[in-house]
């Protein structure tokens, strides 16, 4: 059936063709606008289970958990409004380009032939400069300029709802206005504090700042969203007013706004710049050393006070995002050399999202990094999930490897938990770091006894600093007994992979327990415990010689490495072996590597190879760390299946490290987004040159 005549059809498509954005390196499914920290983390949902395929105008932003926080952007040129983000009535402007690099996501805008718009979001990371990389901030920056050689007039408008707030859009928000130094801001805060509370996980206290430059023809106006818009699309401009009936985030929703008249725009254009941001005096509580306190944000100890840090973080622009350049100019080079443009794509992804989910609190002298396990159950400082992220850590700066294992030592070393083996996590939900006095926390003490030996020493290798070795190593003997008891024949338990259940004698768990004594002799050598490092070496030698049986189906075609002792059918990916070239072992036999490498491509899926024979789903950060240590033509096909299923996934949601091989899709129940753990992409690069 034809329901146009040709010639029209081709003039629909055309315009079609012309409406259509082009996303480099990638169209993800889930794009990252401010995300900087457990409660500062807003993203543009994209993929097609539900986002609009990656147009900023037209659609909410929203946090990780997928609420929406309102976030406006208007452009008015010539006197005709537009909207260029979030979905406030107005017409569309026309995305043509979107790029995103490790800190940045930026949207290139035509608005009707007269001007085009670069929109950056920049959420600065600096990996050794603490005291930036401590605020809990992320930058909007707008710049405009004529393309049809003319003068055009131009207002730019953007505003944020309380949304921001609290979880609960039914708690009451409170706001003032005011300027610090030629800093203007908005101060938007829940009237009732919540110290240490989340609902939603969002965090329901401390201060959200949502700021621009103090320049001539700024306007503002904190009232009701229709209000606020509506005046601006009308007149261009606000009335510098201040709605002071605090209320409930969704009573005729108050909106925090800001309108700056550019004046006539030519094509040299004009730039505004706007921040945003959360200050927590008290960031989490912790059962260290002394007893259970609260932390202060890391933060607190450079400025004397919120405003302090306001002013500085708009102030410091350029740079900021100096510093964040250079960081995104290091991974691309070195992923490129390293794997080539798929790499690249999936690293410089990662970035925003593995560190998002980190906090700096304490002071500068005694400084502790808190990790949440975003969304799949917010546990803090969890040992599994530090470990599949560690590597960026590793690669950007291995001090902040120790600064998250730091409070796990603590809390141990001080007696607060009973079981011989290491602890699961640090607390059952983030900002809370309780500890498990009881001992019953999820329980997974191979993997936990593994991930801490093999991050202390590679931390230790990586900073050359054995006295952190020597402090730990009480507690690493206890936890190597451990290993010694469990690792050639693992008890019926759950890995990592808690979700695919538990298993006895799993292949590559084993593995890991048996790379984590040689890793202990390392240890014992450099701290000079020779007779240990004899003794575990030896252990280990034996352990490994047997696994070589136990583990691998030797009679298959190809041979490969099993999910369980004797099931020689059945398959896993290895991705332990990734700690016997991190730490520089040796251990392995080199035809484990060589036999794995062969193996993989003969069970590829479409979208990569499925984490083991239980189902079809696999882990894109496990994926990441067998690719790190494939042969180079293996090493590629897991990067190109994954980099195409970043372009193709219909998740929408910010990137999930489990998906199904075959659709592409979340396995069915488990919605696993923004974890912290595809910090692994960095496996490759955090391998010893
Ligand atoms: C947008 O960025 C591109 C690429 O850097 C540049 O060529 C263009 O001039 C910029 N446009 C504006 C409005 O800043
Ligand atoms: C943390 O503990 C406090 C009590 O100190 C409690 O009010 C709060 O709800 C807890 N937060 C979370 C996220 O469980
Ligand atoms: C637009 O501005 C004019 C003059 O400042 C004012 O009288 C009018 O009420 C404004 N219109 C709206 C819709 O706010
Ligand atoms: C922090 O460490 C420095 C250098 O080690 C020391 O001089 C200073 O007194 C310490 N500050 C506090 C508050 O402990
Ligand atoms: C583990 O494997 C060994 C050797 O095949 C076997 O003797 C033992 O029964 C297995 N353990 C479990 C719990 O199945
Ligand atoms: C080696 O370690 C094992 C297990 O801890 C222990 O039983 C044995 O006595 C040790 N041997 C030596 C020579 O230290
Ligand atoms: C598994 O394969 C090994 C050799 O690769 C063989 O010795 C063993 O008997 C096989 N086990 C089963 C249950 O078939």
């Amino acid at each position: 059936m034809k329901l146009c005549h040709l010639f029209l059809c081709a003039l629909s498509q055309l315009a079609l063709a012309a409406a259509q954005s082009t996303f480099t390196p990638a169209r993800p499914p889930a794009i990252p606008l401010a995300v900087k920290a457990p409660y500062l983390s807003t993203w543009l949902n994209v993929g097609s289970d539900g986002g609009n395929g990656g147009y900023l105008a037209g659609e909410w932003p929203v946090f990780w958990s997928n609420q929406i926080t309102a976030w406006t952007g208007m452009i008015r040129v010539d006197d005709t409004t537009y909207t260029w983000m979030g979905d406030p009535g107005p017409q569309a402007v026309t995305q043509t380009a979107f790029q995103y690099t490790s800190t940045k996501s930026i949207f290139t805008m035509d608005v009707a032939g007269k001007v085009e718009m670069n929109i950056t979001f920049l959420s600065p990371i600096t990996p050794n400069d603490l005291k930036r990389q401590s605020l809990v901030f992320s930058y909007l920056h707008v710049d405009v300029s004529s393309v049809d050689g003319k003068v055009h007039d131009v207002q730019l408008y953007s505003d944020i709802t309380a949304e921001w707030i609290s979880g609960d859009r039914s708690n009451i928000a409170q706001w003032d206005y005011g300027q610090a130094g030629d800093v203007a801001y908005h101060r938007v805060y829940r009237q009732t504090q919540q110290l240490f509370s989340e609902v939603d996980d969002q965090g329901e206290w401390g201060y959200w700042y949502w700021s621009t430059d103090q320049v001539h023809g700024l306007t503002y106006q904190a009232g009701p969203s229709t209000d606020a818009r509506n005046t601006f699309a009308a007149n261009g401009s606000l009335p510098n007013s201040q709605d002071t009936n605090y209320r409930a985030i969704s009573d005729n929703w108050p909106v925090f706004a800001f309108a700056i008249n550019l004046g006539p725009v030519d094509e040299w254009g004009s730039g505004v710049l706007f921040s945003i941001g959360l200050t927590q005096d008290e960031a989490v509580q912790y059962e260290g050393a002394d007893g259970y306190d609260p932390v202060p944000s890391l933060w607190t100890s450079y400025f004397d006070s919120d405003l302090a840090a306001v002013e500085f973080f708009h102030k410091d622009y350029s740079t900021s995002s100096q510093l964040s350049t250079d960081l995104d100019n290091q991974i691309s080079q070195d992923a490129i050399a390293a794997a080539g443009q798929d790499y690249l794509t999936i690293a410089s992804l990662s970035v925003r999202q593995a560190f998002g989910a980190t906090q700096l609190c304490g002071t500068p002298n005694t400084t502790y990094i808190f990790l949440k396990e975003i969304s799949s159950d917010g546990n803090m400082n969890t040992v599994d999930v530090i470990f599949p992220a560690h590597p960026i850590f590793l690669y950007t700066n291995p001090t902040l490897l120790k600064l998250l294992l730091d409070p796990l030592y603590e809390n141990q070393e001080a007696g607060k938990y009973p079981n011989l083996w290491a602890m699961h996590d640090l607390g059952s939900h983030y900002p809370n770091a309780t500890g498990h006095p009881q001992g019953n926390d999820e329980e997974m003490p191979l993997e936990e006894c593994g991930d801490m030996v093999i991050m202390t020493l590679a931390y230790a290798l990586r900073s050359k600093d054995t006295a952190y070795l020597s402090q730990h190593y009480a507690k690493l003997e206890q936890w190597t007994s451990f290993l010694l008891d469990d690792s050639l024949y693992p008890a019926n338990q759950i890995s990592t992979d808690d979700f695919a259940g538990a298993l006895a004698n799993q292949t590559n768990l084993a593995l890991k327990g048996m790379i984590a004594i040689k890793a202990m002799s390392v240890i014992s050598s450099l701290t000079g415990n020779e007779a240990d490092s004899k003794n575990y070496s030896s252990i280990a030698q034996q352990y490994i010689n047997e696994w070589e049986t136990l583990g691998v189906a030797h009679d298959a075609n190809p041979p490969h490495s099993t999910l369980a002792y004797g099931s020689n059918s059945s398959y896993g990916l290895l991705y332990n072996l990734y700690a016997d070239k991190e730490l520089s072992l040796d251990f392995v036999p080199s035809w484990v590597y060589d036999m794995q490498s062969t193996f993989y491509p003969t069970v590829e899926n479409k979208y990569g190879v499925p984490l083991d024979t239980r189902h079809t789903y696999t882990k894109a950060d496990w994926q990441l760390f067998t690719a790190a240590v494939a042969s180079k033509s293996t090493q590629q096909m897991f990067l190109k299946d994954l980099a195409t299923w970043i372009n193709e996934t219909p998740t929408n949601r910010p990137l999930t490290d489990l998906y199904d091989t075959d659709t592409g899709n979340y396995p069915s129940g488990l919605t696993f987004v923004a974890r912290p753990v595809m910090g692994g992409a960095f496996a490759l690069l955090a391998l010893p040159s």
